[in-house]
């Protein structure tokens, strides 16, 4: 959990190693330009740990909203850090770029890189941030560090450093530095995520910026991991693909239980005790989606292919991804006597994961749209990502699908008179649900592809339960 308010030590107080050095230092304005899931999480976690922060961002109502103290989306705990980094005054959002740059001796990136149309990673935005901040530079005295947050691949540092010096015309290393500092930090977590990271990745070329980065991160626990701007770059990649081969191994494992009648869950936790490989990132399901694995593992392929150097691990990972919300919807279709087409099925959680609102490449997508496929006439429900997904339907699915989906405010509302419920998000909510709401159900039959619901439950309410990744023995 994150710890308490109070107990992460200011900056120039915090004893260590990298407290020591910082508490030689004058004190540093940390500046977070881009204001989204990233940059809102890392500003409370500087200012968490004493640090002053100043934020911006190119969207008016996005510079209000954070200034005020509010959360522009849903992560367990983040509007209340926000709201006392805001009231305590160590965090503030500039009115406009030039203030923002002036204030900022240390100015972290953090911008989308969404995915082009062929997977390659698309980096304009830091690219035309770094011609803004070039500009600025050109009339700044005093030396900057740039450090790019946003996950991007091997060679963007150096990228940012040509066009920066290019417009401003100052040199690299002297005048400012640029440096690669990747993320881990997982939605609904973001909080713990940012305040305790497993470890600080930086990537820099001159002694100056890790001296700098170190004193931006005093007071954070966690080992701090310096390395050349290229490696750190890498980093991140390799850890969120390793992570997706966890989860799609898991995956195709959990296939061959399904038909050898054995349960993947008591399989690869026993896999997992062995310190080698870990239990994490093990649990099978819909697959993965969000805003990270599914673009980064395309652009790390699509990256390594320009570079002549093909990744089969990577991409048989998206492979499996690819097929599992078809085998989910396989799993249906089967329990339904072979027959979806007609029958009306509650779609439960449509967030791609648990405790946020966020739907990027949600599984629940291709789910709907594999249902729909086959005929099935779909009930939707999320506890707080229903409108997000709603408003997402138009670029997943090629044709209206009319009446044949329908919101629901409850899941109870859902679940009554659908014939079976799909449960694709492992929402608490559900898991607490009574056997008389899935009695409801009038095919008594419910598919969880999370494994979330208990089974003693569904024995209760007489419901057939079928479990991705677990085969009748
Ligand atoms: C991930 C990384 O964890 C984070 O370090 C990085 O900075 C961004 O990408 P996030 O996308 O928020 O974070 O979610 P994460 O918890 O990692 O889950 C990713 C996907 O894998 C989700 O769809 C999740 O449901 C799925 N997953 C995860 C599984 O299906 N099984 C598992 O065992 C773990």
């Amino acid at each position: 959990m994150p710890r308490a308010k109070g107990q992460g030590r200011p900056a120039r107080e915090k004893a260590g190693a990298r407290g020591a050095e910082a508490a030689r230092e004058p004190p540093l304005t940390l500046g977070v330009s881009g204001l989204g899931f990233v940059g809102v999480a890392m500003s409370v976690a500087f200012a968490h740990y004493g640090h002053d922060v100043v934020g911006y961002d190119v969207v008016d109502r996005r510079r209000e909203e954070v200034g005020r103290g509010h959360a522009p989306f849903f992560d367990p705990g983040l509007e209340e850090e926000l709201s006392s980094a805001v009231k305590s005054g160590r965090l503030r959002v500039a009115k406009d770029r030039e203030s923002f740059f002036r204030d900022a001796d240390v100015v972290f990136l953090c911008l989308p890189t969404p995915s082009r149309s062929d997977g390659s990673v698309e980096t304009s935005f830091l690219e035309e941030e770094a011609l803004r901040l070039g500009k600025l530079l050109r009339r700044s005295r005093s030396w900057k560090l740039i450090v790019v947050k946003s996950t991007s691949p091997p060679g963007t540092v150096r990228k940012i450093e040509r066009i920066i010096a290019g417009e401003s015309g100052k040199k690299p290393g002297e005048d400012f530095s640029v440096a690669s500092n990747p993320e881990f930090l997982a939605e609904g977590n973001l909080v713990r995520d940012a305040l305790e990271p497993s470890r600080i990745v930086v990537g820099t070329s001159d002694e100056r910026s890790e001296r700098t980065l170190r004193q931006a991160y005093s007071g954070f626990p966690g080992p701090f991991v310096a390395l050349p701007p290229t490696s750190s770059e890498l980093v991140k990649y390799s850890s969120n693909a390793l992570l997706a081969v966890k989860v799609s191994f898991a995956n195709e494992i959990a296939r061959l239980a399904e038909k050898v009648g054995s349960d993947v869950y008591p399989v690869m936790e026993a896999v997992g005790m062995d310190p080698r490989l870990g239990k994490a990132f093990l649990r099978a399901g819909p697959g993965f989606g969000g805003s990270c694995f599914p673009k980064d593992l395309k652009g790390l392929v699509a990256f390594a292919r320009q570079m002549g150097v093909p990744l089969p691990v990577t991409d048989a990972a998206l492979n499996v991804n690819e097929t599992q919300a078809r085998h989910v919807v396989d799993l249906a279709e089967t329990a339904s006597g072979g027959l979806l087409a007609g029958r009306e099925v509650a779609l439960l959680g449509l967030a791609f994961k648990r405790d946020t609102d966020d739907v990027r490449e949600s599984r629940a997508y291709p789910i709907l749209g594999e249902l729909l496929k086959r005929g099935a006439l779909v009930r939707l429900h999320d506890p707080k990502a229903a409108e997000s997904f709603r408003a997402g339907l138009p670029k997943i699915l090629s044709v209206d699908p009319g009446p044949r989906v329908r919101f629901c405010e409850t899941p109870e509302e859902a679940l009554r008179g659908a014939n079976l419920a799909l449960v694709q998000c492992d929402w608490e909510e559900y898991a607490a649900l009574p056997p008389s709401a899935w009695k409801e159900l009038k095919d008594r039959l419910v598919i969880d592809a999370r494994r979330s619901v208990d089974p003693a439950t569904m024995r209760r309410a007489g419901v057939r339960y079928v479990a991705i990744g677990k085969g009748e023995p």
